[in-house]
Parts: structure tokens; C-alpha cells; sequence
């Protein structure tokens, strides 16, 4: 288990490399796009981003009614020691450190602005964020705008079809782990996450069913259905969700306080107190980081494969420019060619 867990500290470095890699030609972008992520899909207020904060037990991210999340967000988890002091660090703002996760999200929301100005329009650019805390779970989350059936004002007649369409492109890849999010409030049968899911992944393998909004069900009705698989079947267990309301996110109810709420639902639950165990955030944490290590393992030799290559192109480029390892760019070649080769070792050793 701690091995494992390494393994995907050891996998978050890679993405970081990668994306210095990227910078200097082909090799760097496939070998990001190897590596398995997992992305967060559904209607518009359904709740992805609450259960992305609550997968994290952070408050970050901006939430609420409305069109809020309107570029894609990667967000990468590292797991740090205990006692140490949790931050994060944003791609577009290297070397700065917030510990203020307040600030995180004000940040998010005016890079969001940035790109695509004060307006509901969306964007295709991502913004990558990293989490370096002793409270989370090693993932790579993405939090993507939500699937909407109308443009509303301001927005452009194709946003319904642009959105679809960037939220496909994100979780069409086959090694993507998708976050299908339904709200318990509204019929499965129509669900956007769950119908652009079937479509991508029709098996239901790398597809985790997430039910929110238990606690606003009309009184009387339950998903008991749903979360025991007999309504919709999916290979992985549903998860049931109950995440802040907007009326707590406005009383500032705090992370640990609503964990301990939704862990007290489901324990005093007469539909779900059977089920009390494999229910809520930190449940759906656990679940999401042991799945997504068994996928990392499995897909070692072929990320062998791709380090191997990058090393291949960059000792080329090296012999090209004739290795003057004082000059900038030669010395940040042969950097990032050095860091290649020590992430061959040590995935040579896992597979062992
Ligand atoms: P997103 O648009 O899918 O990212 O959804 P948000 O996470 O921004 O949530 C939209 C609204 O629904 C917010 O006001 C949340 O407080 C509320 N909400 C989300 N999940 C739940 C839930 O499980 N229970 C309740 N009562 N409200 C929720
Ligand atoms: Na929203
Ligand atoms: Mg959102």
C-alpha cells in the first residue's frame, strides 16, 4: 500500500515533467496524455465541484448556482507529511504559494476572467493547479464546465454543443476515470453526466456513479435503487453524496464540520444506514485512489515506453545543438533529459 502510494507521488512528478517536456517538442504531451486522470462530468449545479472540494476537504474552488466553472480545471493532489503546512501553487503563477485557499479561489475565478473576460462565454484553455497537503489522496482531479440542454443570454447559440464537446474531448481518452455526477433530485434517466458517459465508456469500467443531493429528495422517495445498482448499472458502486447546501456555503460551514454532517446522514439514514459505510466524500476518496493506482500499475511498460522515447528525442536534440551545457537551453535539456532518466529507474523498479 505505501509502495503504491508512492507510485502515484512518483506519477504526479511525471505529469510535472511532462509538462516542461511539452514545451520542447512531441514526446512530452503523449506522455502526459499516458498517464490516467480523473475528470469530473455533469449537469450544471449537479455538484462537481462540491465533490471535488470534498474529495480534497478543501474549500477552493468557486461554487454556486449558475455557470461558475467556465474553463477546465487540472487540479493535482500531492500528499505531503504529516504536520506539514498544506499549499497550493498555480502552472501560470510558478514559485508563488498560497496557503490562503480563499485566495485560491478568487485566483481561479479571475484566471477564468482572464481568458475569457467577465462574460458566461467558456474556454478550452485549461488552468493547472497543484495541492501539496498532508489531508488529501494522490489524484489528478479535472473539474469541467457543466453540461448544459440551453444557452442562456449573453452566451453564443453553439455553447451547448461547445461544451459537450470539451467535456468528450476530456473524458473520451481511454484513461480517464470519470466522475459521472447525477443529482439524487432529479430522474437518472435523464442524466447528462451518466448519458455522455455511457457514450465514451459503455461498459461502465473506468465510470464511478456519484448520486449528490440525497438530503433534497421529496420526502417520501429515497435512491435506494440507484445506489445499489439496479436502476443503472455500472461496474464500479454508486456513491451517494450530501455536500454543502448554497445556504451553508453562505453560513461558511467548514469542510470538517460537513463531513462530520453528511457522515452523521448516513449513519442516522433509515434508507441508507445499511450502506452507511460505502457512502460520502471520504469514501469516494479511498475508492477513487485505490482504482486509480491499480490503473497506474498496469500501465507501467507502456509509460517505460514513452520516458524511453522522450530520451531518445532529447539526446538528438542534445547532438544537435552539440551539448554547450553553459548555454541555457542545453543545460535545461540535458535537466530534464537527467530527470527521464532517473523516472526509467524507478519505474523499472516497480515492476519488479
Ligand atoms: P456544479 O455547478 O456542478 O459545479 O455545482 P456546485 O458544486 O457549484 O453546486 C451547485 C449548488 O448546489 C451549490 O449551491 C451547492 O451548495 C448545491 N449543492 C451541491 N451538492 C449539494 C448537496 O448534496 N446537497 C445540497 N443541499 N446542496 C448541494
Ligand atoms: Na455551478
Ligand atoms: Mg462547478
Amino acid at each position: 500500500m505505501a509502495t503504491m502510494t508512492s507510485l502515484i507521488g512518483l506519477i504526479n512528478k511525471i505529469q510535472r515533467a511532462c509538462t516542461v517536456l511539452g514545451d520542447h517538442g512531441g514526446g512530452g504531451m503523449s506522455l502526459w496524455e499516458a498517464l490516467p486522470t480523473v475528470a469530473v462530468v455533469g449537469g450544471q449545479s449537479s455538484g462537481k465541484s462540491s465533490v471535488l472540494e470534498s474529495v480534497v476537504g478543501r474549500d477552493f474552488l468557486p461554487r454556486g448556482s449558475g455557470i461558475v466553472t467556465r474553463r477546465p480545471l487540472v487540479l493535482q493532489l500531492h500528499k505531503t507529511d504529516d504536520g506539514q503546512q498544506e499549499y497550493a501553487e498555480f502552472l501560470h503563477l510558478p514559485r508563488k504559494r498560497f496557503s490562503d485557499f480563499a485566495a485560491v479561489r478568487q485566483e481561479i475565478s479571475d484566471e477564468t476572467d482572464r481568458i475569457t473576460g467577465k462574460t458566461k462565454a467558456i474556454s478550452n484553455v485549461p488552468i493547472q493547479l497543484s495541492i501539496y497537503s498532508p489531508h488529501v489522496v494522490n489524484l489528478t482531479l479535472i473539474d469541467l464546465p457543466g453540461l448544459t440542454k440551453v444557452a442562456v443570454e449573453g452566451q453564443s447559440e453553439t455553447i451547448v454543443q461547445d461544451i459537450e464537446n470539451m467535456v468528450r474531448s476530456y473524458i473520451e481518452k481511454p484513461n480517464c476515470i470519470i466522475l459521472a455526477i447525477s443529482p439524487a433530485n432529479q430522474d437518472i434517466a435523464t442524466s447528462d453526466a451518466i448519458k455522455i458517459a455511457r457514450e465514451v465508456d459503455p461498459s461502465g469500467e473506468r465510470t464511478f456513479g456519484v448520486l449528490t443531493k440525497l438530503d433534497l429528495m421529496d420526502k417520501g422517495t429515497n435512491a435506494v435503487e440507484v445506489l445499489e445498482g439496479r436502476q443503472y448499472r455500472l461496474q464500479h458502486p454508486w456513491v451517494g453524496i450530501v455536500n454543502r447546501s448554497q445556504a451553508d456555503i453562505n453560513r461558511n460551514v467548514d469542510m470538517i464540520v460537513a463531513r462530520k454532517k453528511e457522515r452523521e446522514y448516513f449513519e442516522t439514514s433509515p434508507d441508507y444506514g445499511h450502506l452507511a459505510h460505502k457512502m460520502g466524500a471520504e469514501y469516494l476518496a479511498k475508492l477513487l485512489s485505490e482504482h486509480l493506482e491499480y490503473v497506474i500499475r498496469q500501465k507501467i511498460p507502456s509509460i517505460i515506453a514513452l520516458i524511453n522515447k522522450a530520451i531518445d528525442e532529447l539526446n538528438a536534440e542534445l547532438d544537435r545543438i552539440g551539448r554547450p551545457i553553459a548555454v541555457d537551453s542545453g543545460a535545461k535539456l540535458y535537466t530534464i533529459l537527467q530527470m527521464c532518466r532517473a523516472f526509467d529507474k524507478v519505474f523499472k523498479e516497480h515492476l519488479d
